[in-house]
Order: structure tokens, then sequence, then C-alpha cells
């Protein structure tokens, strides 16, 4: 088995696991979910715009929430996922709320051997490319199911909060990617700290400018780039919410960047 092999199988195995917990929990809250039909939040909204009709591939959709709240604003969605049970949750999902959408179970990197069409939207968001080990093949992969004048989406935590340790104390990683993962192994869930789910995960740093040229080399025009000093998901410790739905560190409150979006239109 190839190494790469390896990190895959236990980041999927850990997804699997975490799906039920995710599925049930006061994080991802669903039963406010299927009453408003809305995870999404204004950061990619300002940028997706007006997306009705528009057709969408969601890359990494976990259980659906974001594929469906897509698809209940107007536009036809593909959401991926390399997790079975992420997939089988997300359809589950979208029956239970009687939305449609499409979902594709593929490692993303694997994604043309089961999806041959185009879309006017990528989008991808929060918690994403850290599972990814090579940023330029996925840059490649973005821009390969674009329209020409389609527009890439992501929104996403800031490389800069990957350097820090679990507990958000101290600077423990790089900020550069290497090629060798960052190996941790993390008992209970962002979504539920008390969960009884430890697992290994393997993980890899992408500097803003790895992501913004990889992103060039594979054709993409980069319209926009914007930071934000906060999270909009209460999902690391020693968070302190200091706005209504902006959560920042309670040791450097509004003093570092937390998330990026970007908007790209492929040329
Ligand atoms: C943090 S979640 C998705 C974030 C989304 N914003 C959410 O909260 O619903 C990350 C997702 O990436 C998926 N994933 C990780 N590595 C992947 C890969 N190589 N190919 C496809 N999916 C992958 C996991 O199964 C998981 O569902």
């Amino acid at each position: 088995m190839k190494k790469i092999d390896k990190y895959f199988d236990a980041n999927k195995k850990l997804w699997n696991e975490r799906v039920n917990i995710h599925f049930e929990s006061e994080f991802y809250d669903n039963k406010k979910f299927i009453k408003t039909k809305n995870s999404l939040n204004s950061i990619e909204l300002e940028e997706l715009g007006n997306i009705k009709n528009k057709s969408i591939l969601h890359l990494q959709c976990h259980f659906g929430q974001d594929t469906i709240s897509l698809a209940n604003l107007g536009a036809k969605v593909t959401g991926i996922d390399f997790s079975e049970n992420a997939i089988e949750k997300a359809k589950e999902l979208s029956n239970i709320v009687n939305i449609k959408a499409d979902f594709i179970c593929s490692n993303i990197y694997d994604l043309k051997k089961s999806l041959n069409r185009k879309f006017d939207i990528v989008f991808t968001s929060y918690g994403t490319i850290g599972w990814l080990p090579d940023i330029n093949n996925w840059a490649e992969i973005v821009s390969y199911f674009l329209k020409r004048n389609g527009k890439f989406i992501i929104a996403e935590f800031h490389p800069y909060i990957w350097m820090f340790s679990n507990n958000f104390k101290e600077i423990k990683y790089s900020y550069f990617h290497t090629s060798a993962p960052i190996k941790e192994v993390i008992k209970g869930t962002y979504a539920d700290r008390n969960s009884d789910v430890k697992l290994v995960e393997y993980g890899w740093n992408h500097s803003l400018s790895d992501v913004i040229n990889s992103l060039i080399s594979h054709g993409l025009k980069i319209e926009s780039l914007k930071e934000f000093p906060y999270s909009p998901y209460n999902c690391f410790s020693n968070l302190i919410e200091s706005k209504k739905g902006k959560f920042v560190f309670k040791d450097f409150p509004n003093l570092i960047p937390m998330v990026y979006s970007l908007k790209a239109k492929k040329i």
C-alpha cells in the first residue's frame, strides 16, 4: 500500500466515524437546519451572489447541509465526499427536507473517474483543503470541472491558524506545506468535544501563496481575496463570541486572520 493511501484510509475512517456524531450534534443543529434550510454564512453567500439555475460542484460536502442550502437557493448541485457514511446521510437529509441534490462518493483526486461534466461554479468551504496532500493537483481538478468563465469560490480557515497546537496556546507547525503530513490523535470532534471517538488524522498546511499560485497556474484569474479576523463557527478551543456568530481567540481577539474567502474565474 502506498503511503498516501494509508493517510487517505485513516482520514476516511475518521470521517466515517464522525458523521453520525455530527448529524446528531448541537453544532450542526439539524433540527434548525430542517426549518431554515440554510447553513451558509454571509462570507460565502456574498461571494456566491445569485446562484439561481447555476450548476454547482460542491467539493468535500460532508453530510450535505451546505449542498442542500445551495440547492435551496435555486442551484443544481452535485456534492462529493469520500466518506460513504457522509454521502448516505447527505441523501437522507436531502430526502427529509425534500430538496434535490446529487451526491457522489469519491476521493477528490479520483473524481474524474465518476464525473465528467463542467459546472458554472465549483465551491468548497471550511475545513476542506487541509485534508489534501497536493494542492497543485487539487487546483487542476477545480479547473477541470469549471466551464470557461465559471467561478471557483472557497471560504476556508486561514493557514495561519493551522500553525497552532490543538489548544491554540503555542505555535507548533509550519505555515508552509511539508510533504510529510501533520499527524494528530484527536479525541472527540470539533462538533462534539465529549464524543467517545479517538482517531488518528493526517493533514497538510497550504499557505495562501500556494493556494493562489496553484489556481493561477491552472488557468484561474483571482477576482477577490478577503481575510477575516473571526470564524463563523465555534469550532476551536479557547474561542469567545465577540459579536453574534463571530468567534475569536480569547487570548488574541481580532488580532489574527482566522478565515479567508477567494473568488476566481476560469479563463
Ligand atoms: C470539515 S468537513 C467539510 C466541511 C463542511 N464545511 C461542513 O462542515 O459540512 C471535511 C470533509 O472532507 C471530506 N474529505 C476529506 N478528505 C477528502 C478527500 N481526499 N476526498 C474527498 N473528501 C474528503 C471528509 O469526509 C469530510 O466530510
